[in-house]
């Protein structure tokens, strides 16, 4: 976030109360119900999750809440529990059989209803097949899929039989699909032929063939026909899903897990150029899934509910698949673009289905503002009465317009803050009780204690700044990186004595409530999405033209943070449009589109500090245009700094 946006947070005074109306029929109704929950929850911890973990089926009940060494926790110990079966088979013996579990839209218009009873059945046979193939519990399944039903039904497959998947966004290219399915040594992929994303196709299978010309683990590949693009079968590798579904019985009951099984990996971006396999467990992310789904999201069994996010992030792995079905909810799925073909398509979506709660990106509001009032004028959106935000600090202007053009200033919005690690929301608002302040993510959830900090681990006064912390563990917390328990450690728990990292700068006001500013770390966030700028450093100096690169975000209206390279090349090398285009392209072979970087900048040297340290904090002042530079007495050679600007020129 830059200077000029924190100055316009901190202005921002004004408080918006949920209606009586809506308080009236929350599932917490006031503030006094939700500090009573809270207090309950920070009193007596084990109590208060014990108590909500009861909401849900267990096999086997658990003989300990949580078990604590620090910094890796067990939740529900003991515990016997399948995800797959509470967001399925639990519904079925009740009203809820011929719910709709997944309405899903394409993106060229077509759409689909699932039951929970078709889920149902569609995923004990995914399931069947699964095992068919040798899949055994504690295997990874790689899924690198775009966004049909297929990916739902293929997640819940896994879980019903303890395989633990990982997800490999569709948008990342098949070099970073590779780093991942050789990280998690994953035996099997399930793809598409492709996907569509705005008109175009994305050749997933292609990708897959590629990335699996160096991955000696995979043994098959399982191909999901959508685009119906010709695609190349390796005999003896690749598997049609229609010939495999249509052998597999429909019987399959679920395994019985530990609660600690793990549920799923899932990579994301850190400080090093090496993304981290997150890994989540299966009863404790449940738990969180579920409980924040039923009271962030006020989810109420007539909603239509819908999150926009893609199910390759955290965000769709939590609120459209996990957490919504295991509340028996009705959850909207779509593939596309929200701005495919026409700026209205999310406002479409909302009209056609009667869509009562709606959870997307500040970087997509802001996009749509841009378009002009006039898309969403076109529809009716009466049905809608809560919205969400969620992936990064919302700007109070947008949040304004959300409220105003979209929620008609009827709906309360519940802007979310969380993370991958954190596999569920922490801070933010509940509906019916806490006011909002437009930019802050208001109070944590119950059971959730986090603070402010000073570099000394010390809590700061209202409003002052400092890093965000969360002080005891809750059950939807992640458990380790993958094959990196140290690096774990490292990354979240050594910094503070007792205290999770959450690697976010914030402040809390004399309320209480939060205001996240964003990263205080190498990672940016894009349009949304989680970058570290190592990964795109490591990226770029694998071009053999590069000698050294350091890649820093530049505030951008539209997508939060725009992502700028300075780079130095090889004496041989000279500097050229082309090259910059060639550098460009290269990042999305190794990375994918979302890591294009908005500007190359060529330079002769990079600001070292004498032991060697790229000073990226001026570099960003650059890349920002700023003309204040803060203190340069580490520099080793000042002169880079009046050369940097001179390139600007
Ligand atoms: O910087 C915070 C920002 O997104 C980061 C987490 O990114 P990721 O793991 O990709 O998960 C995104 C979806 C949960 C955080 O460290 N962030 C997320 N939500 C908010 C936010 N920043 C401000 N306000 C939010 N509501």
């Amino acid at each position: 976030m830059s200077t000029v946006d924190i100055e316009s947070v901190l202005k921002e005074k004004r408080v918006f109360k949920p209606s009586l109306e809506f308080s009236k029929s929350a599932r917490i109704k006031s503030m006094k119900e939700y500090k009573t929950l809270y207090q309950q929850a920070a009193k007596n911890p084990e109590k208060f999750w014990g108590g909500l973990a009861k909401e849900l089926d267990w096999f086997t009940p658990w003989k300990k809440v949580l078990q604590w060494k620090e910094p890796f926790a067990k939740w529900f110990v003991g515990g016997k529990i399948n995800a797959s079966y509470n967001c399925l088979d639990r519904h079925l013996n009740t009203w809820r059989k011929n719910k709709a579990a997944i309405i899903w839209e394409g993106e060229p218009g077509d759409s689909r209803t699932l039951t929970y009873q078709d889920l149902h059945r569609e995923v004990c046979k995914f399931s069947n097949v699964l095992k068919s193939l040798g899949i055994k519990k504690g295997d990874r399944v790689a899924i690198y899929m775009p966004m049909i039903p297929e990916l739902a039904i293929a997640m819940l497959g896994c879980a019903r039989i303890g395989a633990t998947h990982s997800i490999i966004f569709g948008g990342f290219s098949s070099e970073a699909l590779k780093d991942r399915i050789l990280d998690a040594e994953a035996k099997l992929v399930v793809t598409a032929d492709g996907g569509f994303r705005k008109g175009a196709i994305v050749p997933l299978k292609e990708n897959v063939d590629q990335a699996l010309k160096s991955t000696p683990c995979v043994e098959k590949v399982i191909v999901c026909q959508r685009t119906k693009s010709p695609v190349q079968m390796v005999a003896g590798r690749d598997l049609h899903w229609t010939e495999l579904m249509a052998k597999a019985s429909d019987v399959c009951p679920a395994e019985k897990l530990d609660s600690e099984h793990p549920l799923f990996i899932l990579y994301t971006s850190g400080t090093t150029g090496k993304p981290k396999g997150v890994v989540h467990s299966t009863g404790g992310y449940l738990l969180g899934a579920y409980i924040t789904s039923k009271w962030v999201f006020d989810l109420k069994d007539e909603d239509t509910y819908w999150c926009t996010a893609d199910i390759g992030w955290v965000t769709g792995h939590s609120y459209i698949v996990y957490g919504p079905l295991a509340n028996g909810a009705t959850s909207v799925m779509f593939e596309g673009a929200p701005t495919y073909p026409q700026p209205d398509r999310l406002w479409e979506i909302i009209d056609k289905y009667k869509v009562n709660i709606f959870y997307t990106a500040p970087t997509a509001i802001r996009s749509l503002i841009k378009s002009g009032d006039e898309w969403p004028l076109k529809h009716d959106l009466s049905s809608l009465r809560l919205l969400g935000t969620v992936g990064e600090p919302i700007n109070p202007e947008a949040w304004i317009w959300y409220h105003t053009v979209i929620g008609k200033k009827r709906c309360p919005i519940v802007d979310t803050w969380w993370q991958t690690e954190t596999g569920a929301i922490l801070i933010t608002p509940l509906p019916g009780a806490i006011p909002a302040k437009p930019g802050s993510a208001t109070l944590p959830f119950p059971g959730i204690i986090a603070d402010v900090v000073d570099k000394e681990g010390k809590p700061v006064k209202p409003d002052q700044g400092g890093y965000l912390v969360i002080k005891k563990p809750w059950p939807s917390m992640m458990r380790t990186i993958y094959k990196d328990p140290e690096r774990f450690k490292k990354q979240y728990w050594t910094q503070y004595q007792g205290m999770y990292f959450t690697g976010d700068g914030a402040r809390k006001d004399k309320d209480g409530y939060f205001w996240v500013m964003g990263r205080v770390d190498d990672v940016i966030n894009v349009a949304g999405h989680r970058l570290g700028t190592m990964e795109i450093e490591s990226a770029l100096v694998s071009h053999p033209g590069v000698a050294e690169a350091s890649v820093v975000g530049r505030p951008d209206d539209l997508k939060g943070t725009a992502i700028v390279a300075f780079v130095t090349l090889k004496t041989k090398t000279s500097r050229s449009d082309e090259l910059k285009n060639e550098l460009r392209q290269h990042v999305v072979k190794e990375i994918g589109a979302l890591a294009r970087p908005d500007e190359i900048r060529f330079t002769e040297n990079l600001p070292k500090t004498r032991s060697g340290k790229i000073m990226r904090r001026l570099l960003r002042d650059i890349a920002a245009h700023h003309q204040t530079i803060g203190d340069t007495s580490t520099l080793e050679d000042i002169s880079i700094l009046a050369k940097l600007r001179e390139d600007e020129e």
